[in-house]
C-alpha cells in the first residue's frame, strides 16, 4: 500500500498551530513594546505579568507543538500578517490607544485560533485531543489578557480625547469579568497559575500514553482510511521518540542504568523500528494488518513498562531534578530537528 503518512486534516491543524506560534512571538514582542510607550504604573505592571504569561505559554506551545508529532510552517497570510502588524507596532503612525487595540484584536484572533482547534481535534482523534490539552491553560489566558486590554483602552481612550482620567471601577469590572470566566474554565486557572517545568520522565510518559491511545484507536477502528491515518501518526510518533531516546536520553542514562540493560532498549527499539517497516509495506484492509499491530503493540508495551519502571527508578536515583528537567528540554529539541526533518 501507498502509506501517505501526511494526512491533511492532522496537518492542517500543525499548520493552525505554526501560526498560533508565529503570533505568540509576535504578541510578546507588542507587549514590549507598549511596555516601552506607557508610564501609568498600574497599566505597567499589568503589562509585565502579561509578558511572563505569554513568555510560559510560547513554551506551552512549543510543548503541544512537538508533541503534536507534525511540525509545519505558519500560513503564508500569517506570517504576512505578522510582519505587517509588526511595522506598525513599532512605527509612529498609531497612537498608543490604536496599538492596545490591534493587540486586543490579535488576542482575539489566538483565543479564536486556540477554540478552533481544540474543536478540530475533537473531530480528528483522542490522540490528537491528548497532545493539544495544554492549549486549555492558554486559551483561559489570553483570554483573561482580552478582558484586561479592554480596561486598558478604557483608560487611555478617555485620557487621549478629554486629557483627563476616567472614572475609577474599570479595573473592578476587570477582575469581575475574569472571575466570571474562571468559573467557566475553572481548572484551567489552576493549572496556569502554578507550571512547574516538566521532567524527562514526564515528557517521555506523554509520548507513551499518546501511542497507547493511537494503538487502541486503530484496533477500535475498522474504517481502512482512519487506519491508516493512525498507523501515520504511530509511525511518525515512535520514530522520533526512539531516535530521540538514542540520541539524548539512554546516552545519558547508561552510566548508572547499566550498560546491558542500556543495550536492550537499543535492541527492542531496534525490533520495533523493523516492525514499523514491515507494517508500512501491508495494506491496512488486509487480515493481518491488524495481528501485526497487535504484536506490535506487545513489543512497545513491554519497552515502555522497562522504562517506566527501572529506567525511570535509575533517573530519579542518580539525577538531580534540574538535570532532569534539562533533559527534557533536550528530548524535546532533538524530538523537534527529527520532525522537522520528517516533514521535508
Ligand atoms: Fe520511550
Ligand atoms: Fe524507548
Amino acid at each position: 500500500m501507498v502509506v501517505t503518512l501526511d494526512d491533511t486534516k492532522r496537518s492542517a491543524i500543525a499548520m493552525k498551530l505554526a501560526d498560533m506560534k508565529a503570533i505568540q512571538e509576535l504578541i510578546i514582542q507588542n507587549e514590549e513594546q507598549i511596555l516601552n510607550e506607557i508610564t501609568d504604573s498600574e497599566i505597567r505592571d499589568r503589562i509585565r505579568k502579561m509578558i511572563e504569561d505569554d513568555r510560559k505559554n510560547k513554551g506551552v506551545l512549543e510543548t503541544v507543538n512537538v508533541q503534536y508529532g507534525i511540525q509545519a510552517e505558519p500560513e503564508k497570510t500569517v506570517t504576512e500578517m505578522v510582519n505587517k502588524v509588526r511595522q506598525l507596532m513599532q512605527g509612529s503612525e498609531l497612537s498608543l490607544y490604536e496599538k492596545v487595540f490591534q493587540h486586543e484584536l490579535l488576542k482575539h484572533q489566538q483565543v479564536m485560533s486556540g477554540l478552533t482547534i481544540h474543536k478540530a481535534a475533537q473531530k480528528v482523534g483522542a490522540d490528537v485531543m491528548m497532545a493539544i490539552g495544554p492549549l486549555n491553560t492558554i486559551n483561559f489566558e489570553n483570554r483573561a489578557h482580552q478582558e484586561q486590554l479592554k480596561g486598558i483602552l478604557e483608560i487611555l481612550g478617555v485620557r487621549e480625547l478629554t486629557g483627563q482620567d476616567a472614572d475609577q471601577g474599570i479595573w473592578g469590572r476587570v477582575q469581575d469579568a475574569m472571575a466570571a470566566l474562571s468559573g467557566v474554565v475553572g481548572s484551567a486557572v489552576t493549572q496556569g497559575s502554578d507550571k512547574k517545568d516538566m521532567n524527562v520522565q514526564d515528557v517521555i510518559r506523554l509520548d507513551h500514553n499518546k501511542v497507547n491511545t493511537l494503538f487502541t484507536e486503530l484496533l477500535a477502528s475498522n474504517d481502512p482510511q482512519k487506519i491508516q491515518e493512525y498507523f501515520g501518526q504511530i509511525y511518525k510518533d515512535l520514530s522520533a521518540h526512539a531516535e530521540a531516546e538514542e540520541e539524548v536520553v539512554y546516552p545519558r542514562v547508561r552510566s548508572f542504568y547499566g550498560t546491558s540493560d542500556t543495550q536492550e532498549l537499543y535492541d527492542e527499539q531496534a525490533d520495533m523500528k523493523r516492525r514499523l517497516e514491515e507494517i508500512k509495506a501491508i495494506d491496512p484492509s488486509a487480515s493481518q494488518f491488524k495481528d501485526k499491530i497487535r504484536q506490535l503493540m506487545d513489543v512497545v508495551g513491554d519497552h515502555i513498562r522497562q522504562e517506566e519502571s527501572t529506567m525511570f527508578a535509575a533517573i530519579r536515583n542518580n539525577m538531580t531534578s534540574d538535570e532532569s528537567e534539562q533533559l527534557a528540554t533536550q528530548f524535546k529539541a532533538a524530538k523537534q530537528k527529527i520532525q522537522e526533518k520528517a516533514a521535508k
